[in-house]
C-alpha cells in the first residue's frame, strides 16, 4: 500500500490499475477527477447529500468533500475496498468535521438507501448499466448524476453483440467511435431514467482512450426525447441522421447506427458557469489543472451542436490526397486532434471547400 496526494486529499492506495488490486486507484484520471470536483462545486447547491457507488480508495468521493465544499451528507460505498476508505476518512479527518460521512461495502447492483440524494456517481469496471436502476431510484429532482463506462469495444463498434446486450443499440467502428459511444450511453441512461420518470439533461463529458464519463441533471421539463438513429455510408466518410437507404453522395448501401442521442452532447450554459468558476479560482485547483480545465472547457463550449465529426485522415485517404491541415477548420472537436464539425452534408462540404 502507498501513499498518495492528489488535490488537496491524501490517501492510502495501490498505484495499480488491476482488478486484482486491493484497492483501486488510477493516477490517470486525474483530469477527470479535476472536472468532476469543478462541475459539483460550480453547479452544486450548499448542503447537498452525495453517494459515490464505486468508491475504490475514496478519493474522487473526498476531494468532492473537501475541494467543493458543498457537501453536508456524502455515503461511500464499495464492495472490496470499504476498510480503505474508512482509513482514507480518518487520514482527511480535520477537513471533514462538518459532513455526515457513511461507509458501506454493499453491492451497487443492490443498494438502497432510506433517503434520496442530490449527487449520486457510478464509476465501476466495465460497463455502468447494471447499476442505473440502483441509482436513479435514489436520484433526487434537480439532482446530478454522473455515470462513467469503460466497455469502450461494446460503446465504440468494436464488440457490437455486446452493446446490443447491453445498450440495445448497434454501435459501428468508424473514425468517430467515441461519439457514438457517448451517444449510445446517454441514451441508455435516459432510457432507464425514464423508466423511473425521470427526465436528464446531459450537461458534461468526458473521454480519455478507453473511459467515457457523462453527467446529467435530472430536470422538469417534458419536452420529447431527441433519439433516435444515424445513417453512415459503407463506403465513403457520409453519414446523416435523416434516414436513407442509399448514401445521398455516393448511392452506396448506409449503415442504421443506434438508437442515439441525437441532441446536444453537453449544456453550453453549464460549461460556461463552470469556466466562469474556474477563472475566479473557485474551486483553488494548482496551475497545471487549471490550465488544462481552461483549454478543455473552452474548446468544448465552441463546438458545434451537431451529430457527429469528420477526421482529415478519414477525407484525405477518401479523396487519395494528402493529408488535410486542420488549421482550415474553425470548427473543432475534442473529442480526435484531426476532428472538425461541419454544418452542411459531406457532399456540399466537398464541394465547397476542396474543388
Ligand atoms: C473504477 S474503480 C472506482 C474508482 C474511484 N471512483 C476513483 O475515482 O478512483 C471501481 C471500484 O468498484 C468496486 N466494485 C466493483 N464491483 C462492485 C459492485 N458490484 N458494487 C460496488 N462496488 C464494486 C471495486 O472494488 C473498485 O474499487
Ligand atoms: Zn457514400
Amino acid at each position: 500500500m502507498d501513499f498518495f496526494k492528489e488535490g488537496k486529499v491524501k490517501f492510502f492506495a495501490e498505484d495499480k490499475q488491476l482488478k486484482k488490486a486491493e484497492v483501486f486507484f488510477n493516477p490517470k484520471r486525474k483530469f477527470d477527477r479535476d472536472l468532476n470536483v469543478l462541475l459539483v462545486s460550480s453547479l452544486m447547491p450548499e448542503n447537498s447529500s452525495g453517494l459515490e457507488l464505486f468508491s475504490g480508495s475514496g478519493v474522487r468521493g473526498l476531494r468532492l468533500c473537501i475541494e467543493t465544499g458543498k457537501f453536508s451528507v456524502f455515503s461511500f460505498n464499495d464492495i472490496k475496498s470499504s476498510g480503505i476508505v474508512e482509513k482514507n476518512l480518518e487520514a482527511n479527518r480535520g477537513k471533514l468535521l462538518k459532513i455526515d460521512k457513511k461507509v458501506t461495502g454493499f453491492d451497487a447492483a443492490s443498494f438502497e438507501a432510506g433517503k434520496k440524494y442530490d449527487y449520486i456517481d457510478i464509476d465501476p469496471f466495465g460497463s455502468p448499466v447494471f447499476y442505473l436502476n440502483s441509482a436513479l431510484k435514489l436520484l433526487k429532482k434537480n439532482g446530478i448524476l454522473a455515470v462513467s463506462a469503460t466497455d469502450t469495444a461494446a460503446l465504440m463498434g468494436s464488440a457490437q453483440k455486446a452493446c446490443m446486450r447491453k445498450y440495445g443499440s448497434v454501435s459501428l467502428k468508424t473514425a468517430y467511435s467515441n461519439e457514438l459511444g457517448i451517444r449510445i450511453l446517454i441514451k441508455k441512461v435516459m432510457e432507464e431514467a425514464a423508466a423511473h420518470s425521470i427526465k436528464l439533461l446531459p450537461l458534461l463529458f468526458n473521454f480519455e482512450g478507453n473511459f467515457l464519463r457523462v453527467y446529467f441533471k435530472s430536470i422538469s421539463s417534458n419536452g420529447k426525447e431527441k433519439i433516435g438513429y444515424a445513417y453512415q455510408c459503407s463506403k465513403c466518410p457520409s453519414r446523416q441522421i435523416k434516414e436513407e437507404i442509399k448514401c445521398s453522395y455516393c448511392g452506396s448501401n448506409v449503415h442504421r447506427i443506434g438508437k442515439l442521442w441525437l441532441g446536444p452532447l453537453y449544456s453550453k450554459k453549464h460549461v460556461i458557469k463552470m469556466l466562469s468558476a474556474l477563472n475566479e479560482n473557485n474551486p483553488d485547483f494548482a496551475a497545471d489543472s487549471v490550465l488544462k480545465l481552461s483549454d478543455y472547457l473552452t474548446r468544448l463550449s465552441k463546438e458545434l451542436d451537431v451529430f457527429s465529426y469528420y477526421t482529415t485522415s478519414q477525407i484525405s485517404s477518401f479523396l487519395k490526397q494528402p493529408e488535410l491541415s486542420m488549421s482550415g477548420f474553425k470548427d473543432k472537436t475534442v473529442l480526435s486532434p484531426k476532428g472538425f464539425r461541419i454544418k452542411e452534408s459531406f457532399s456540399d462540404f466537398l464541394n465547397n471547400n476542396l474543388k
